[in-house]
C-alpha cells in the first residue's frame, strides 16, 4: 500500500521547495547508503571523539530493507539534484518500525528531519499499523525532543550483546541442553510449498506475542537475498521458536558476527532451557560458517530473556532507548523469551 506523499508540494508563491522529500527509487540505493553512513560517522565522532572506520562496522540497512518495504523509504533531496537525507521505515504487520533515519549533518535543524519522520508515519498510517515503535540515543535531548513531537514516549533500555566464540568453552558457562528433544531446520532447505506453512506457524507464534505481529516479509527477504537464514527448532511437530539470523556480507550483520534480527519461543511453551538450546546452536552455526562473535538484541523489558544471555557469558556492547507511539499499554511480558531489534 503506498502513501500519499509523493506530491512535489507549492510553497505560498507556487514554487517548489529547494528540499523534497519523495519515495526512493532503484537509483538512489547507493548514495542512501552513503549520506546514512557519513551521517551516522560524523554522529559518533561527535559521541566518541574519534570517527570510526565504518559506521555500523559493515552493517547494511538500506538495499535489502527497501527491496522489503520499498514504499516505506524516503529521501530528501535538494533542487531535485542531491539527497541530503533519508529515513527508512518497515512494518511487521501491526508494528511499525522507523529508522535508520539520517539528515546531512550540514543540513540538519532545518525541519528537514522532521519531515521524513511524518512521511514515513504516513505510510505506516496507510498500512494500518497499531504501534509505531523505534530504537534512540538516551543521552541526546535532540532525539528525544525529535521523538517526542511525533507522539514517542521511551519505554526503556534495549542492549546489544555479544560473545566471542572460543573453540574450547568458557568455564562456568551452563552445561549446554542435550536432552531438550528438540530438533531445528533451516527455513532455506524447506521445499517452496513447505515454507508458506512455516511462515503461519512463526505467525502464531508472534501473534501470541504480541497481537497482529508479523515476521514474514524478514525471513522471506532473508531467504530470497540469501542474507542469513531462519532456524526453525521443532519438538515433535510442534514449532517451539525462530531466530532470524545475518551473515557477514550485504546484511544486518557487521563483519566477523553473526547477528540475530529476532528470535522467539513460543509463550505457551518457553522455558529458559529452550533458549539456552538456541544461543548454542546460534554459536555452532558461527563456527561453522567462521565468524568469530555472536551478537544479540535484547529489550531489558524481557528481564528473562536478559538474564539468560547474561548466564550464557554475553556482555552488552551498548545500550539504546526504545520509543513507542500508538497502542499505549505494554504488551510485553517479562517472562517471554524474545529477542528483537527495533533499529
Ligand atoms: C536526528 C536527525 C535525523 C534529525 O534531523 P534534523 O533535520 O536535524 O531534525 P529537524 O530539524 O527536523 O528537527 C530537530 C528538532 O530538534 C530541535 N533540537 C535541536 N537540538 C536540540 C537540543 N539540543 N535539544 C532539544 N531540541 C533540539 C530542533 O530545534 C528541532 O525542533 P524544532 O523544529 O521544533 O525547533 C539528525 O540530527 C541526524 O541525522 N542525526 C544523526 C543520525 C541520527 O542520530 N539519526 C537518528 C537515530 S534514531
Amino acid at each position: 500500500m503506498r502513501a500519499t506523499v509523493d506530491r512535489p508540494g507549492l510553497d505560498s508563491q507556487g514554487r517548489a521547495p529547494k528540499v523534497q522529500i519523495r519515495r526512493v527509487r532503484k537509483g538512489d540505493l547507493s548514495k542512501v547508503r552513503d549520506v546514512i553512513e557519513q551521517t551516522f560517522g560524523d554522529f559518533l565522532e561527535r559521541q566518541l571523539g574519534t570517527r570510526p572506520r565504518q559506521a555500523f562496522g559493515g552493517a547494511q540497512y538500506v538495499h535489502h530493507r527497501w527491496l522489503m518495504e520499498p514504499w516505506g523509504c524516503f529521501v530528501a533531496e535538494e533542487d531535485q539534484s542531491k539527497i541530503v537525507g533519508a529515513a527508512v521505515g518497515v512494518t511487521w504487520g501491526s508494528l511499525g518500525l522507523i529508522g535508520p533515519v539520517a539528515v546531512l549533518t550540514n543540513y540538519q535543524n532545518q525541519t528537514i528531519g522532521q519531515q521524513l519522520v511524518r512521511a514515513v508515519l504516513e505510510f505506516f498510517d496507510e498500512n494500518k499499523t497499531s504501534l509505531q515503535g523505534c530504537v534512540t540515543y538516551p543521552t541526546s535531548p535532540k532525539h528525544l525532543y525529535l521523538y517526542h513531537k511525533f507522539g514517542y514516549k521511551p519505554k526503556g533500555l534495549m542492549a546489544i550483546v555479544s560473545r566471542a566464540i572460543e573453540r574450547t568453552p568458557m568455564k562456568g558457562l551452563p552445561p549446554r541442553p542435550t536432552k531438550t528433544g528438540l530438533t531445528a531446520r533451516r527455513f532455506s532447505t524447506l521445499e517452496e510449498a513447505k515454507k508458506k506453512a512455516a511462515l503461519g506457524r512463526v505467525h502464531r507464534i508472534t501473534n501470541a506475542i504480541c497481537r497482529g505481529l508479523d515476521l514474514a516479509k524478514e525471513i522471506e527477504i532473508v531467504d530470497g537475498l540469501a542474507l542469513g537464514d531462519t532456524l526453525l527448532v521443532e519438538r515433535g511437530r510442534d514449532l517451539v521458536g525462530f531466530a532470524i539470523f545475518h551473515t557477514p556480507g550485504v546484511s544486518e550483520a557487521p563483519a566477523g558476527a553473526l547477528y540475530v534480527k529476532f528470535l522467539a519461543i513460543d509463550p505457551h511453551q518457553r522455558r529458559v532451557e529452550y533458549l539456552e538450546h538456541f544461543v548454542a546452536l546460534l554459536e555452532d552455526l558461527a563456527h561453522e560458517i567462521g565468524v568469530q562473535r555472536v551478537i544479540l538484541p535484547v529489550y531489558l523489558h524481557y528481564w528473562v530473556a536478559y538474564s539468560t544471555l547474561v548466564k550464557c557469558a554475553y556482555q552488552v556492547d551498548f545500550t539504546m532507548v526504545r520509543m513507542q507511539r500508538g497502542k499505549l499499554e505494554d504488551y510485553e511480558d517479562p517472562t517471554h523469551l524474545v529477542l528483537d531489534d527495533w533499529r
